[in-house]
């Protein structure tokens, strides 16, 4: 057993300067089970609960968007027996959550290749999203089937069609046009960024959104990841100046003015 006490990070964090949006690549599950001499999908099935302690952690803070990376396009490349094991659990997960969303006023949202999903975890996702759908505190959005890429490559494609039919200019294309075409439309980008494991690297997730995030990485695994471990990132998120390509003078004069 450790004797390291841990620090309780709740009440260091601001809540009058909070993320509006946190954003989190949840890895780590398959090394975290493997640690232990267990299969993978032991790791998948632990992830879940992470997921509802940020989940309720972010609600209970007041965070307003929550963004899971769930399932990216590059996963349906592992063996037949993990992508199906990870559609099951997604399918069971959904339907045991939704207490947990209603409860804590939670809108469920899904972007990515949704329609690559099997038919029974697109079923059940639409039904939690059309129940959860007035729900106002916070918005969860699951990425699955999500890649970066190619949501950047279909609004290229949405953008040269409007074009080509006559729909608008080449004076029209740009930042604002291209955000609206993104599956994110209607959510800010994150100002924060968690990926778990130890890993630094963004495999394919919010390339756009993510242009002046505050990136945040943890060596713990992500079934170990905890509410004050999503708190302590907020804070250390607190603790950063953003100063969007500005100087540190600046950023100070800035806020000063604005106090
Ligand atoms: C993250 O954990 C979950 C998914 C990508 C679905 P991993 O399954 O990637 O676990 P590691 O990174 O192999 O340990
Ligand atoms: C990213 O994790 C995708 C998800 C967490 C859903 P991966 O484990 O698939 O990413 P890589 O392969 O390490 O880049
Ligand atoms: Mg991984």
């Amino acid at each position: 057993m450790s004797t390291e006490i841990e620090i309780s990070f709740k009440e260091k964090v601001d809540i009058k300067r909070l993320p509006e949006h946190i954003a989190i690549i949840m890895d780590g599950n398959g090394r975290w089970a493997k640690a232990q001499g267990k299969h993978r999908i032991f790791g998948h099935k632990n992830g879940v609960k992470a997921v509802r302690e940020v989940t309720e952690g972010c609600a209970e803070l007041g965070v307003k968007h929550l963004t899971l990376y769930a399932f990216s396009t590059e996963n349906w490349n592992r063996p037949k027996t993990e992508v199906s094991a990870l559609m099951q659990l997604l399918f069971l997960t959904i339907g045991k959550e939704i207490k947990t969303l209603q409860k804590n006023n939670i809108r469920l949202n899904a972007i990515g290749h949704i329609h690559n999903l099997p038919e029974s975890n697109q079923k059940a996702l639409r039904e939690v999203m059309e129940a959860t759908k007035n729900n106002t505190r916070m918005t969860l959005t699951l990425a699955l089937s999500y890649g970066s890429k190619e949501e950047i490559t279909e609004a290229t494609k949405i953008l040269a069609q409007q074009y080509k039919d006559g729909k608008i200019s080449l004076e029209d294309i740009n930042t604002e046009t291209i955000s609206n075409q993104l599956y994110t439309k209607d959510i800010p980008d994150p100002e924060l960024m968690i990926r778990t494991s130890g890993e630094h690297r963004i495999s394919n997730f919010l390339l756009w959104q993510l242009a002046y995030s505050e990136l945040y990485f943890t060596e713990k695994f992500w079934p170990e990841f905890t509410r004050n471990d999503l708190f302590k990132a907020i804070y250390d998120y607190q603790n950063r100046e953003r100063r969007f390509g500005m100087t540190s003078e600046q950023i100070t004069e800035q806020l000063t003015t604005n106090n």
